[in-house]
């Protein structure tokens, strides 16, 4: 695991933030999240949270233990233009195949941007709302998202996986201005 050091700048801007999405340096962020038993209201009810939260923070991605719940459910907006949020419960990479280079941030981590190499197409299988088994193939950013976020549900953040010598902050703006898209 990388430990990074937040300029007090960056760490001014992170406080400023009322998202309610939990920032780099909580334990949480570093735990290992719990599977879902069986997914019921009170998983609906955490994925609603997690889309309306990853929604106003015009994210493309999150993680539960983002919105500080250690239960191993991620959501992602779909490759397609105008793709609905997509969720999964207890997600697991079963195939991995090819490798792309690209630029992540993280909603946990602003200002940060960083490049990781990553598989390019996985598979993925997991639960659906209501319990039922889902297949999932994904390549390029929707891969890459979902890579991210299932690293969450580890403790792992991009940082760890990071070419260090690309790893950079971005000048702290306006608090309230709408980040870029990040997962
Ligand atoms: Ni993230």
């Amino acid at each position: 695991m990388l430990d990074i050091v937040v300029p007090d700048e960056v760490r001014a801007n992170w406080q400023a933030r009322t998202d309610g999405i939990v920032r780099y340096g909580a334990p949480v962020l570093r735990a290992k999240a719990q599977p879902v038993g069986r997914p019921g209201r009170e998983t609906r009810e955490l994925v609603d949270r997690m889309k309306a939260t990853m929604l106003a923070s015009n994210g493309i991605g999150l993680a539960a233990p983002q919105v500080g719940v250690l239960l191993r459910v991620i959501v992602y907006r779909g490759a397609e233009d105008d793709a609905p949020i997509r969720s999964l419960i207890n997600p697991r990479i079963v195939s991995a195949k090819g490798e792309q280079t690209g630029e992540e941030g993280c909603l946990s981590i602003p200002l940060l941007h960083g490049e990781v190499t990553r598989p390019n197409a996985i598979i993925v299988k997991a639960l659906d709302l209501l319990g039922r088994p889902v297949t999932v193939r994904a390549d390029e950013l929707e891969s890459r998202v979902i890579q991210h976020e299932i690293d969450h549900l580890d403790g792992i953040l991009y940082i760890d996986r990071a070419n260090p010598s690309t790893l950079e902050w971005s000048e702290p703006a306006d608090p309230d201005a709408k980040p870029e898209q990040e997962p």
